[in-house]
């Protein structure tokens, strides 16, 4: 059987989450934070001889280097014994470690998916505004290391914008919003292709949430043990939190009701295995509130996240302008916050009435245009829509002829994967 029978390997390689699978699946079949967990003593000793020589050790049935892990079991691991150290590969959406990346790849492929990598092509995502090396790279480790057949490396919000493809009504034109764990980027696609100059990023994203409401369950006194915090942080966030029309109301509504809506925390301290309690109140919505306000969050920064998405569409080519205020996408972990659609579409459809109301003050009632429709859509599978987008155009015949071949690689090298077929007119 020819590779380009079987199932591509669908990778979508977060910040914090790493979602595994095979093209033509609906789900992926594994989501794992991006975390590995090596034994660093045991990986000095062995270095060389091991890592980079995973298909001789896999196939011989021998795998020396194996004293590390990846995704939940490395956490269990570094809980459970100090001689592992954690890494995490991915910060704010880009690759800046490579040993760890790859350590991660080999075990996504040989102990998750249990495939051989030489047997299917490869389509692997990266984050937009990636350096044209880093696809270098990752193109180095894949056909060097891995022997893949072929190999696709997808932008990330176009993919999610792709995941639209099995519904009626396709669209490849719009605006990708994607707030993941470390990164939040503004796309706007255009037929398909991403309009690069117009790419914004946003300083914010779901670490940051959580960061917020430790910070503010510290600051309140909640008592929790300290290695525990971020990880309950990230609970509540995932449980209670929501985003709320308005937050002087808002604060109103927990004074006045508290008992409707304080939430309560139960956890068991690790060491002692005694149960603890902590209140979750304000937290609830002023949590996501740091995107519609960011100045509560930090003072670097405080243009909201509406008003990058209007800068944003503004930025882009008059003439589809139009198109890409109707199509405005969510896609990450991140979105899932309760209404979280409902506010940025409310606040985008503000700033763009406030436009068209002081271009009417300026010039009279006759230049007023047609109203621009803004919506924000968002769909059931927004926290893996970029693993879905590509489990779907993987399985397309024009997947196969968009992948960069061993035989290529081969005859060219690395500097074939620096070019991104979907960055029209950047390369
Ligand atoms: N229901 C939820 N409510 C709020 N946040 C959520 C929810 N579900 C997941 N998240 C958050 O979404 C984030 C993970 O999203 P995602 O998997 O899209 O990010 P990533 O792809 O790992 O990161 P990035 O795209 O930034 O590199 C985490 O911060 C997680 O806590
Ligand atoms: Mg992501």
């Amino acid at each position: 059987m020819e590779a380009a029978d079987r199932p591509a390997v669908v990778i979508d390689n977060g910040t914090g989450y790493t979602k595994i699978g095979f093209a033509g699946n609906v789900e992926p079949c594994f989501i794992i934070p991006t975390v590995v967990a090596v034994n660093e003593s045991f990986s000095k000793d062995s270095r060389g001889s091991g890592k980079g020589n995973w298909i001789a050790q896999h196939n011989a049935g021998v795998m020396a280097d194996l004293d590390f892990f990846i995704g939940d079991e490395a956490l269990t691991r570094s809980r459970s014994s100090s001689v592992y150290n954690l890494s995490y590969p991915i910060q704010h959406g880009q690759v800046d470690n490579w040993d760890s990346m790859e350590r991660f790849w080999q075990q996504c492929i040989f102990n998750y998916l249990r495939c051989d990598p030489e047997d299917h092509y490869f389509l692997l995502t990266e984050s937009p505004l990636t350096p044209p090396e880093n696809r270098e790279y990752t193109g180095e480790i894949m056909f060097e290391t891995f022997n893949v057949p072929g190999l696709y490396i997808g932008v990330q919000p176009v993919l999610a914008l792709a995941a639209g493809y099995t519904t009626a009504k396709c669209e490849m034109t719009g605006v990708v919003v994607d707030v993941g764990h470390g990164a939040t980027h503004i796309v706007p696609v255009a037929e398909g292709y991403v309009i690069g100059g117009s790419i914004k990023s946003f300083p914010i994203a779901g670490r940051d949430v959580t960061l917020f409401i430790q910070q503010l369950l510290q600051e309140r006194g909640e008592h929790m043990p300290p290695e525990e915090s971020h990880e309950v942080a990230r609970r509540i966030k995932e449980m209670f939190c929501y985003t709320s029309s308005d937050i002087l109301k808002e604060y109103g509504k927990h004074d006045r009701e508290p008992s409707k809506y304080n939430k309560q925390w139960t956890g068991i301290k690790p060491k002692t295995g005694a149960p603890y309690n902590c209140d979750v109140g304000y937290e609830r919505f002023l949590g996501p509130e740091i995107f519609f306000n960011p100045e509560i969050y930090s003072s670097d920064f405080d243009t909201p996240l509406p008003a990058v998405v209007d800068s944003c569409i503004q930025s882009s080519a008059i003439d589809t302008r139009r198109a890409l205020y109707k199509n405005i996408v969510l896609s990450g972990g991140t979105t899932m916050i309760k209404d979280f659609q409902k506010r940025l579409q409310r606040d985008v459809k503000k700033i763009v009435d406030a436009r068209m109301d002081a271009s009417v003050a300026r010039h009279g009632e006759d230049v007023k245009s047609q109203p621009v429709e803004v919506n924000v859509v968002s769909h059931p599978i927004q926290s893996f829509a970029v693993w879905f987008g590509g489990s779907v155009l993987a399985c397309t015949p024009e997947f196969y002829s968009a992948c960069h071949t061993k035989a290529e690689y081969e005859e060219y090298g690395g500097s074939i994967c620096r070019a991104n077929p979907v960055f029209k007119g950047m390369y």
